[in-house]
C-alpha cells in the first residue's frame, strides 16, 4: 500500500507538491495550513497531534515563494516532531548520480542536477531548473522553474531565485538574497540583497 503523505502548506506550491507526491507513488493524506478547508487536516501546529493519530506516515513542506519566511520554520516544527520528513524527486527529472539531497527536498519534472551537486534540506528545485556540476544550494532556497546554474555556483541558505534566472559559473548567491526573474547574475550577490535585470544589479542601483 502507498504510504501516505502530509503536505505543509495548501496553496498554490503545496497543490503542486502534492501532485509531485502522487507522481512519486505517495497517496496525499491532506495539508496542514493556516486556515481551515476540505483536505486540510488541521492547522501546522496541530502537526505531532495528527501523527500521534496517525494520520501519515511522512511530511513536506508545501509552502511557496509567498511565505519564504515559513518555509524554515515549518521545517524545524517538522524535524522537532520526529516525523519522517519526505524527499520527492520527479520521475522525469534527472539527476547525476554524484549528486546529494538533502531531508524534505522537492525536484520537479524536467529539473536537471549535474555531477556532485548538492541540495541542502527543504530546498525548491522548480520544473525545468538545470543546475550544473559542482553546485552547492543551501538549506531552504527557492529555484524558480526555468533557472540556470552554471558550473560551481553557489546558492546559500534561503536564497530566492525567480524564473528564468542564471548565474553564470562559480558565483555565490548569498543567504536569503533574491534573484529577480529573468536576471543574469555576472558577480557575487550580496546576503539578502535583491538583484534584477541583465546583468543583474541591485534593486534601485540600476
Ligand atoms: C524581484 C521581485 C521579487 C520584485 O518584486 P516587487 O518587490 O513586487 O517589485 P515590483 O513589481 O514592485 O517592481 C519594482 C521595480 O522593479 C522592476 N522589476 C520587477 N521585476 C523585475 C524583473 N524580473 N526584472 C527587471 N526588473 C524588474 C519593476 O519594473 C519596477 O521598476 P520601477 O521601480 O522602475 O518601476 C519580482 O519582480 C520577481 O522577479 N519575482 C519573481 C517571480 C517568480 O519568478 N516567481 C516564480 C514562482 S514559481
Amino acid at each position: 500500500m502507498a504510504k501516505r503523505l502530509l503536505v505543509m502548506g495548501a496553496g498554490g506550491h503545496g497543490r503542486a507538491v502534492a501532485d509531485l507526491a502522487a507522481e512519486c507513488g505517495w497517496t496525499v493524506a491532506g495539508f496542514t495550513d493556516r486556515v481551515t478547508g476540505a483536505s486540510i487536516l488541521g492547522r501546522d501546529e496541530d502537526l505531532t497531534a495528527l501523527a500521534a493519530a496517525g494520520a501519515m506516515d511522512a511530511a513536506v513542506v508545501g509552502v511557496g515563494n509567498a511565505a519564504l519566511d515559513r518555509r524554515a520554520a515549518l521545517f524545524q516544527l517538522l524535524k522537532a516532531s520526529g516525523i519522517v520528513v519526505a524527499t520527492l524527486v520527479h520521475p522525469r527529472a534527472v539527476l547525476s548520480r554524484s549528486c546529494r539531497l538533502g531531508e524534505g527536498v522537492v525536484v520537479f519534472a524536467g529539473g536537471v542536477l549535474g555531477s556532485s551537486v548538492e541540495v541542502g534540506d527543504n530546498a525548491v528545485v522548480y520544473s525545468g531548473v538545470i543546475a550544473e556540476h559542482d553546485g552547492r544550494i543551501g538549506a531552504h532556497a527557492y529555484l524558480s522553474p526555468g533557472v540556470v546554474l552554471c558550473g560551481g555556483v553557489t546558492i546559500e541558505a534561503g536564497a530566492f531565485l525567480g524564473a528564468r534566472a542564471t548565474v553564470l559559473p562559480n558565483l555565490t548567491v548569498g543567504k536569503e538574497a533574491e534573484v529577480a526573474a529573468g536576471a543574469v547574475v555576472i558577480s557575487d550577490v550580496p546576503a539578502g540583497e535583491t538583484v534584477m535585470g541583465v546583468p543583474a544589479r541591485p534593486r534601485g542601483g540600476r
